[in-house]
């Protein structure tokens, strides 16, 4: 731990505060609801199920305004490089700011023409199918904003998506596509990435076994920022769109990386998920810390991670339409954060990160709820819902936002054995089988979480939730001083994999550690 004079506190506030039941904090703050219940655009964040009182809460904040957390996110927003081991910017909030915008331009007037019906393909027919192909931060956010905004589909536009290196995933995509009206999108910012150049390259001879060989220039384009690479790969440049080198991976859906999905959208509702984005990055500019939500967030899940030991976190939202954004959310908090060495290379005093991990309400419930409720781990829970119904069926919804609120409460509240052994000595058991029982009905209760709620799942809402995330990520990363834009982690595996294939193509375990040596046999029956 650093020197810092807050952290000798915050560590006793830490242990004054785990033998505190989370409900008696209600009862002490009359002004709780106020401090950490926060209307911002396009949702209602409620941190009050969090475990801090009024001291942490300011004690945190006086530690991030010394890390420099507001100067961090103004450097952020003017184009300054805050990513500082790749020298670059962190253009996620220019992306999506309001304005004149040549990048913006050329994706809107794509996405118009191919909803028009005026994109045609090699034998003239009107394109009305794209095959999104990426992975990652390329494949992600547009395959969440798919699902998610599924009432604001045009219908003249069908959207599939690969990015696994297991062939059944374009496989599936192409399957049943009609090739003369599908256009193939490339995404891959660095258009270097194995998973995406394999699956590209099957779209390509499948378009050449349907239409010859002139339908890839025709059908085929990218998103990327290596023109290089994509020319050498055969797509011209005038079926490229550029995305800049500040538009980091899990950063990027805010650029030409969204365009399939906005043009299989209706016209506008892109536009809505930028102003959605926009509005939460002007609350997190302009608004101070203690009642700035997505900083807050940050600031609490810091405060789980380093003085309250949790080291998973799970992210449920009430919704089957929000179903990939635990998947989203894990790319975006664990690559960004999941590191120990600060940006200036010495080792980090605090851990920025969390294991995520999650599914939609009401499935989890049913699969790992138990252990939030009663096992050994207190894990905190983001759970995320809407209040429009959007299915027609009101009393669903209710049943949905019910289900959501009643998790959040009974984390928070437990039950006491003494409450159960009474249930069931009413019930007639006799006193031997409620000792054995009781205690292992009993919920232990006190276990945090958030609650943001959205008035609809709308673009507008979910642009602001995806830059809430995205401001809380960078904002823990700030707090712990490493660097959330880049991701040397994955560098190694990539590398080792071209070896191993190497190995598995000769048939030979040559430089393999005995473990792995095992498995190459077991798969190519070497000697
Ligand atoms: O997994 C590493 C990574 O570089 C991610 O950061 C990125 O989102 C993904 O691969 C895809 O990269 P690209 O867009 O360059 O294909």
């Amino acid at each position: 731990m650093t020197s810092d004079p807050t952290i000798s506190s915050l560590s006793a506030l830490a242990q004054a505060l785990s033998s505190r039941p989370l409900c008696t904090l209600f009862q002490d703050d009359p002004r709780r609801m106020d401090r950490l219940g926060i209307d911002c655009p396009g949702l209602y964040a409620d941190l009050s199920k969090q475990k801090v009182d009024a001291r942490v809460l300011g004690e945190l904040c006086a530690f991030a305004e010394r890390q420099g957390l507001t100067g961090f996110f103004k450097a952020m927003s003017e184009g300054e490089p805050v990513n500082a081991s790749e020298g670059r910017p962190a253009l996620h909030m220019a992306l999506r700011a309001a304005g004149k915008n040549a990048a913006r331009d050329a994706m809107t007037s794509l996405a118009d023409r191919l909803r028009a019906g005026a994109v045609t393909g090699v034998t003239g027919r009107a394109i009305h199918t794209l095959v999104h192909i990426g992975i990652g931060g390329s494949d992600l956010g547009p395959r969440l904003l798919a699902a998610a905004l599924h009432r604001y589909r045009h219908p003249g536009i069908t959207l599939r998506f690969a990015a696994n290196l297991d062939a059944a995933d374009i496989n599936d995509a192409l399957s049943g596509c009609d090739p003369e009206a599908t256009m193939i999108v490339v995404v891959s910012k660095s258009f270097r990435t194995s998973e995406t150049l394999a699956n590209a390259r099957v779209a390509r001879a499948w378009l050449v076994q349907h239409l010859g060989e002139a339908a890839p220039a025709r059908q085929m384009m990218a998103i990327s920022s290596n023109l290089e690479a994509t020319r050498a790969f055969g797509i011209d440049d005038a079926h490229v769109l550029a995305m800049p080198e500040g538009a980091g991976g899990r950063y990027s859906l805010w650029s030409a990386v969204g365009v399939s999905v906005m043009a299989a959208l209706r016209g506008g509702a892109f536009d809505e998920l930028l102003a959605g984005a926009a509005a939460m990055d002007a609350h997190v500019l302009d608004t101070p810390l203690s009642r700035n939500a997505p900083l807050l967030s940050g600031l609490i899940q810091f405060w789980n991670r380093n003085f309250l030991d949790m080291r998973a976190r799970a992210v449920v939202p009430y919704g089957a339409r929000l179903a990939l954004l635990p998947h989203y959310l894990q790319q975006l908090i664990m690559e960004s954060n999941g590191k120990t060495v600060r940006s200036d290379g010495q080792p980090a005093a605090f851990a920025a990160s969390q294991v995520i991990f999650g599914a939609e309400g009401t499935n989890a419930q049913h699969a790992f709820f138990q252990q939030l409720h009663q096992g050994p781990d207190m894990v905190p829970v983001d759970f995320i819902g809407f209040v429009e119904d959007q299915e027609h069926n009101p009393a669903q919804h209710t049943g949905v936002l019910a289900n959501m609120l009643a998790q959040a409460r009974a984390l928070m509240t437990g039950r006491q054995q003494a409450q159960i052994e009474a249930q069931l000595r009413q019930s007639g058991l006799d006193e031997d089988a409620i000792a054995v029982l009781a205690p292992q009905k009993a919920m232990p209760g006190g276990r945090p979480s958030t609650t943001l709620l959205m008035k609809a799942l709308s673009p507008f809402s979910l642009g602001a939730l995806i830059a809430f995330y995205e401001h809380e990520t960078v904002a823990q990363a700030v707090l712990c001083g490493i660097n959330p834009f880049d991701q040397w982690g994955v560098e190694l595996g990539k590398s080792v994999a071209l070896k191993v294939q190497a190995r598995l193509q000769e048939g030979s375990t040559r430089g393999m550690d005995a473990s792995t040596a095992a498995l190459i046999r077991k798969i190519v029956n070497v000697s």
